[in-house]
This record gives structure tokens, sequence and C-alpha cells, in this order.
């Protein structure tokens, strides 16, 4: 089966929401493979993020998922990859649509960076590219 990286984001962990996460992924009928709790590093982020490197986001969005304890967890399932940014929903979570993770329970907070509780691979290279960082070359 197909496989991309979940994570929540400390917006998301600090709000309580790592479960309601899970519980949608669960519902649409996904696997988690692999589920982890602990803070990033500013590493694992550089490498995470390194397409958005130089943009203005960059640096208050490193800042953000260094403020706090993300979940990382490897979810499974034929489809899985845009099948998941589907449940996240669009990225401004203002104009997420309802149904979706970032429009029943995100919002504009009025911060320099979006919180937007969840992020998901958005290609099958990217999953693996972005699983390898946080779980390593075995996972
Ligand atoms: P992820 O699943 O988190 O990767 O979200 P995405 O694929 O929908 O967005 P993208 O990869 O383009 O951006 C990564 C993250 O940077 C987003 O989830 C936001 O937290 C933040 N971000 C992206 N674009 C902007 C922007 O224009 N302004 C601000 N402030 N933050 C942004
Ligand atoms: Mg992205």
């Amino acid at each position: 089966p197909d496989r991309t990286l979940v994570i929540v984001k400390p917006d998301g962990v600090a709000r309580g929401l790592t479960g309601e996460v899970l519980r949608r992924v669960e519902a649409k009928g996904y696997r988690v493979v692999r589920l982890e709790m602990r803070r990033a590093t500013p590493d694992e982020l550089a490498r995470h993020y390194a397409e958005h490197e130089g943009k203005p986001f960059y640096q208050p969005l490193v800042d953000f998922m260094l403020s706090g304890p993300v979940v990382l967890a490897v979810v499974e399932g034929h489809g899985v990859v845009p099948g998941f940014r589907s449940l996240a929903g669009a990225t401004d979570p203002t104009a997420a649509a309802p149904g979706t993770i970032r429009g029943d329970l995100g919002r504009d907070w009025g911060l320099k960076v979006q919180q937007n509780i969840v992020h998901g691979s958005d290609s099958a290279e990217s999953a693996a590219r972005e699983t390898a960082i946080w779980f390593g070359a075995d996972a």
C-alpha cells in the first residue's frame, strides 16, 4: 500500500487534537503503522522544510514547529497521499472547507505563521523523503 507522513503540529498537540486527527485517519480506513510524540530538532525541520527556505514565513514556521512536541505518524493505505491531503483541507484554515481537519478545527489566530494543525506529505516522493528524515532510512 501507499504511505504518507502525517505530523500533528505543536498547535494541534497543545489543543488536545491528536486523538481527533488520528480518529479521522482511522475512520477513513487508513492504518497508522508508526507513531511517536517528541520535539522536532532544528536539523529535522531544516530538511523537512528545505523547499521553503528563503520565504518570509520560513523562520516563523520553523520556530512554531519547535515550540512544543509534535506527533509523527506514518499512515498506510491505497491513495493515502492525496487522501490525507483531502482530509486535512486547504493550507489556510480560514479557507479550508468544513468537513476537513483544518476547516472544522482550525482558524486564523492573527499570528505570522499559519497554525494549521497538521502536515501531510504532498507526493509519494515527499512521503518517502520525509519518513526517512523523521524515522530514519529503516522506516
Ligand atoms: P503542510 O502539510 O504543512 O506541508 O502544508 P501544505 O502542504 O498545505 O503547505 P506548504 O507545504 O505550502 O507550507 C508548509 C507550511 O508553511 C504550511 O502548512 C503553513 O503552516 C506554512 N505556510 C505556507 N504558506 C504560508 C504563507 O503563505 N504564509 C504563512 N504565514 N505560512 C505559510
Ligand atoms: Mg507541504
